[in-house]
């Protein structure tokens, strides 16, 4: 932050033009390395990944998982740790990467695919989801490379985890075997002490039954579970995800999951007072010594929450308490002049009473949508990623695309390239019930939509967001596969990744994707030198080109090893400058 006079432009780059061949392309001056893909091993004596996906559930369970998406840096010393190799490394350059591992393809899991259905393959991917650790450090010459630490470890489908927070003890979560497990874990938050928090989005796409005449429940139908075969097929070997056979094992999900991950024995915690949701990623700030927790509920039509701590977090950790399992749950209502309210969902109070049919507090934590419903909240088009100016505290979120409106907030119809919104919380408090909000940008192709007002380079359905310590904005896009075709996104190309400046507004794209694949987990360095960013799902089905086959999986995609034998590889990239200054400026 410059402190006097005209401040430096904040975006000093070169943009890239829409992207379309196999490959990832930064800026004239810029490197892009691919580390941790698909199936590496954790440890340097562990099962080396197959290039035919033969890899048993045993060994996956051992290497880096699937569909690398939010993630999060820890530096070494970030509490105090060691610095590895005496000293030589800092925060900058050694630490532990934290992803989460959201879903699997069929088609490329295993080498016959999934048309047979064994428990040994729904065990692989059981176990390529769920959350990643993995130490990595630079080496000389700038490049990085993953190495062996006592904290790597998979939090996968099967890990044992347990429930905090006023619904731990609701009846409908105890299931009929022990809590294990989490997966759909889309994006992330960081806490204040030093955890990381994987979220549960489209849990309910593994929620099917052998009986496709099964009789959905109203809960069932709120979130989107439907009866038969899911596209995953876990229902048809393991009875948990079968909704005839354990009614409950659903309500264990669509929570957000608190991991240690310096402690390679944690047993991940779900919190409860963050509510049940579709949870996109969860932004953690502080304010008054609270901890707020913003999370996204991304699917067409739902809404925005904030969780408020009832205690001041060091005080609760100081009692031996989790921040996270006492306070309110809040959801957004945006009015039409631009102020908004936080609405509380809080048993007792306004309709969520006990005549209305709320039987307590976990009963509105664990119907958290019904409850939303209740208050009046606003319906958005599919919230995705909310982050913080950390130079002024403002609060955006992308809204990826969706059918919610027209609202004031959601200003169009059939919105299908998405928007990016901000608010401001009034007198800088986030822990109050009041905002004032505008529309950041409305994304799309100019050249189809005069709605479209992009300063700078198009681009549609935006989704990760990540802010530097500069106040660079960093957006990532995930035009789903079945968009691509649509007349609108002709011009827009692959995924792509774009810097914004958030007080002149400009957009500039900086990277541009392999085929199938979006773009998210934008994550820096604290000196901003280094960029990490995933490459999720390359060789995805597409519309335009057709779906991998296990006969043919590189049909779409063979991103990143372009091994004729080989088969494309969901992977993290590292950006750094050759001269090694500040990415972005
Ligand atoms: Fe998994 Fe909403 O993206
Ligand atoms: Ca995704
Ligand atoms: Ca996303
Ligand atoms: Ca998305």
């Amino acid at each position: 932050v410059a402190r006097h006079g005209r401040r430096k432009p904040l975006l000093g780059f070169t943009a890239v033009p829409v992207g379309a061949d196999d490959d990832v392309h930064v800026p004239e001056g810029y490197v892009a390395d691919v580390i941790i893909p698909w199936g590496t091993p954790l440890f340097s004596d562990g099962p080396a990944w197959k290039k035919n996906a033969s890899d048993s559930s045993l060994e996956q369970a051992m290497q880096v998982g699937y569909n690398h998406d939010g993630q999060h840096f820890f530096p070494f010393d970030t509490r105090g740790r060691r610095k590895s190799r005496g000293g030589r490394h800092d925060d900058n350059d050694a630490g532990l990467l934290v992803l989460n591992n959201e879903y699997t393809d069929p088609a490329l899991l295993t080498t016959d695919g999934l048309d047979t259905v064994t428990p040994e393959k729904v065990r692989k991917h059981q176990h390529a989801v769920g959350v990643t650790v993995i130490a990595i450090e630079q080496e000389r010459g700038g490049r990085w490379t993953h190495t062996d630490s006592p904290f790597n470890r998979r939090v996968h489908a099967n890990t044992p985890v347990v429930f905090s927070g006023p619904a731990a003890k609701d009846p409908r979560l105890q299931a009929k075997t022990p809590a294990r497990g989490t997966m759909a874990n889309c994006s992330m938050g960081n806490t204040p002490w030093g955890t990381y928090v994987t979220c549960e989005e489209n849990w309910a796409d593994y929620f099917g039954s052998a009986d496709k005449n099964h009789k959905v429940t109203d809960e069932e139908k709120r979130y989107g579970i439907e009866p038969g075969q899911t596209h995953y097929k876990w229902e048809e070997a393991d009875d948990r995800f079968d909704t005839d056979k354990d009614p409950n094992e659903q309500y264990r999900w669509g929570w957000c999951v608190e991991i240690d991950p310096f402690d390679p024995d944690h047993t991940p915690v779900k919190r409860t007072a963050l509510g049940r949701v579709k949870h996109e990623n969860c932004h953690f700030a502080t304010s008054r010594g609270r901890v707020v927790a913003y999370t996204g509920d991304d699917q067409s039509g739902e809404y925005i929450y904030k969780f408020v701590s009832k205690r001041p977090w060091r005080a609760a950790r100081a009692m031996g308490r989790s921040p996270l399992d006492e306070g309110i749950l809040y959801v957004a209502k945006f009015h039409e002049d631009g102020t908004g309210t936080w609405l509380p969902l809080v048993f007792g109070q306004g309709p969520l009473t006990k005549k209305n049919g709320w039987k307590d507090q976990a009963d509105v934590l664990v119907r958290t949508r019904r409850a939303a419903d209740a208050v009046g909240a606003t319906p958005m088009d599919r919230p995705e990623w909310i982050k913080e100016n950390p130079l002024t505290g403002q609060l955006f979120v992308t809204l990826t695309n969706g059918t919610a409106g027209p609202n004031p907030a959601n200003p169009r119809k059939k919105n299908v390239y998405g928007h990016i919104l901000r608010w401001t919380e009034r007198h800088g408090d986030k822990t109050g019930t009041e905002f004032d909000w505008d529309i950041f940008v409305l994304a799309g192709d100019p050249t189809k939509d005069p709605q479209v007002d992009i300063n700078g380079d198009a681009f549609g359905s935006p989704d990760g967001l990540y802010f530097d310590t500069d106040g660079r904005m960093w957006i990532a896009t995930d035009v789903s596969n079945s968009k691509q075709l649509l007349k609108e996104y002709e011009n827009l190309g692959n995924n792509q990744m774009l810097c914004a400046d958030p007080r002149t507004r400009e957009i500039r794209r900086f990277l541009t994707g392999p085929k199938g694949a979006e773009i998210t987990g934008i994550m820096g360095t604290p000196d901003r030198r280094t960029l990490f960013v995933n490459i999720q799902h390359p060789g995805e089905e597409t519309k335009a080109i057709g779906a991998p086959t296990p006969a043919n999986p590189q049909a779409v995609s063979s991103w990143p090893d372009h091994d004729p034998a080989g088969r494309p590889r969901p992977a993290t990239v590292v950006i750094r400058r050759k001269d090694g200054g500040i990415i972005g400026s």
